[in-house]
């Protein structure tokens, strides 16, 4: 088989290369190693920023996202039992909308299957060779038979654990990492979200959030130990904590029957490339960030659209985006990075030792009293959670 751009990964940010490229004219073939089913069924990121949502409905695939989508004016911070709107909109005329990464991946997929897309499920033995050559190519075994796809260019979007990012030789690249010593214990709850904007709080105890899915179903999120374990955490005990940590007078969490929950790591990382001969690297392969600010399914988003129009330009003759998308697109990833730092070290408890932790504390209720009472703060934060542009 051959095709102009092989692409490893079925997740967002894969789907979203090979609608775009399509759309540009240029043929792909994606290949996954999970089944449809399970790529369709996990629960992740929430909210897109407004340029996502822009680039989702440029693709054609925004109907359902412009329908069910909840756009926000802005977000509620919370600290010291007092909650704190901040309006986007009003700061500076943007907003963000809440809308599932399962809905996105789920719209991509039926778009993908309307156009009759290759797209190979249950991939086995997915491998990489001739990255440094004219002609790359991708292997792996499908229904027991063995394919090799000879391409142009391959794609690594199979995420953080994936294939692509691992076969640069690693005295070619470097990776920057750091871990937090906090993780989410994230929840689906079928009930009506008991606010009409996201909830970020910072409490004694640690973070909690509230986010949502839909007029009916509510996301919730709780800063628990790294190596604590999803069996520790009864519904009782979870609700009990999240009532706690997002109580503010006056209001009241409703509770509902809980649907999934399950405890994920927060870390940062970045490659220091995201090109490699003809291979590129987008979203979750190249670059994580700690989940506070919503950046990585966006960033992911952002990869996405930079490399379809490097690729667009080198059909017609101009190989010069394509030559600084790894550059071009870091840059802008470490400008995420640091927002994405910023906001979690500012929301989550440190578990410390006594005395520094105290001190972090009150530090933190200074850096958010700071934020809710300056419109600059504010409107910095307004033009990094909406979307910094290209
Ligand atoms: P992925 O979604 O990881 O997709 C990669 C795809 O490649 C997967 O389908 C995988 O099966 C496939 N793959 C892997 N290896 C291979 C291989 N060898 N061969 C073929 N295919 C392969 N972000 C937020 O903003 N907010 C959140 O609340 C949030 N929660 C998250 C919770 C979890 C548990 C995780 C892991 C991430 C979360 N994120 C969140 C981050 C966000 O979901 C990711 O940034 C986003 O999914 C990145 O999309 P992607 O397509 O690059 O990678
Ligand atoms: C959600 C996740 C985030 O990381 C965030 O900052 C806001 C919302 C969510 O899953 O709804």
């Amino acid at each position: 088989e051959t095709t102009r751009v092989a692409i490893i990964g079925a997740g967002p940010a894969g789907l979203l290369l090979s609608w775009a490229l399509q759309g540009a004219g240029i043929n792909s073939i994606v290949v996954e190693n999970r089944s449809q089913d399970y790529v369709l069924g996990r629960i992740r990121a929430g909210v897109l920023e407004q340029g996502s949502v822009e680039t989702l409905t440029r693709l054609g695939v925004g109907d359902r996202l412009a329908s069910e989508g909840l756009q926000h004016d802005g977000i509620y911070l919370q600290y010291a039992g007092e909650r704190h709107n901040v309006n986007f909109n009003e700061l500076i005329g943007r907003t963000v909308t809440v809308y599932g990464q399962q809905q996105v991946v789920k719209d991509l997929v039926t778009a993908h299957e309307q156009a009759g897309s290759t797209i190979y499920y249950e991939a086995s033995d997915v491998a990489v060779d001739g990255l440094l050559t004219k002609n790359p190519s991708v292997t792996f075994v499908h229904d027991g038979e063995r394919h090799t796809i000879d391409a142009d260019f391959v794609v690594g979007a199979d995420g953080f654990h994936g294939i692509c990012r691992a076969s640069i030789p690693s005295e070619e690249i470097t990776l920057f990492d750091r871990s937090y010593p906090y993780a989410w214990l994230g929840i689906l709850a079928d009930v009506a979200p008991s606010s009409d904007e996201l909830v970020y709080a910072l409490h004694e105890d640690g973070f909690a959030m509230l986010s949502m899915r839909s007029p009916a179903v509510s996301r919730l999120y709780l800063q628990v130990d790294p190596a604590d374990e999803i069996t520790n955490w009864s519904d009782d005990r979870i609700w009990e904590a999240l009532h706690t940590r997002l109580g503010t007078p006056g209001w009241s969490l409703a509770e509902g029957p809980i649907t999934d929950k399950s405890i994920t790591p927060m870390r940062s990382f970045v490659a220091s490339r995201l090109a490699y001969g003809n291979l590129f690297l987008v979203g979750d392969a190249g670059h994580i960030v700690p989940p506070t600010g919503a950046k990585g399914l966006n960033s992911a988003i952002s990869d996405v659209t930079e490399l379809a129009a490097a690729l667009t330009a080198f059909y017609a003759d101009d190989e010069s985006l394509l030559a600084g998308y790894s550059e071009s697109a870091l840059a802008r990833q470490w400008r995420v990075q640091q927002f994405s730092r910023w906001m979690t070290e500012m929301l989550h408890t440190s578990p410390g030792d006594l005395q520094t932790g105290a001190f972090d504390y009150r530090s933190q209720l200074g850096q958010l009293d700071y934020l809710t009472h300056s419109l600059l703060a504010q409107r910095m934060l307004a033009e990094q959670y909406t979307g910094l542009k290209l």
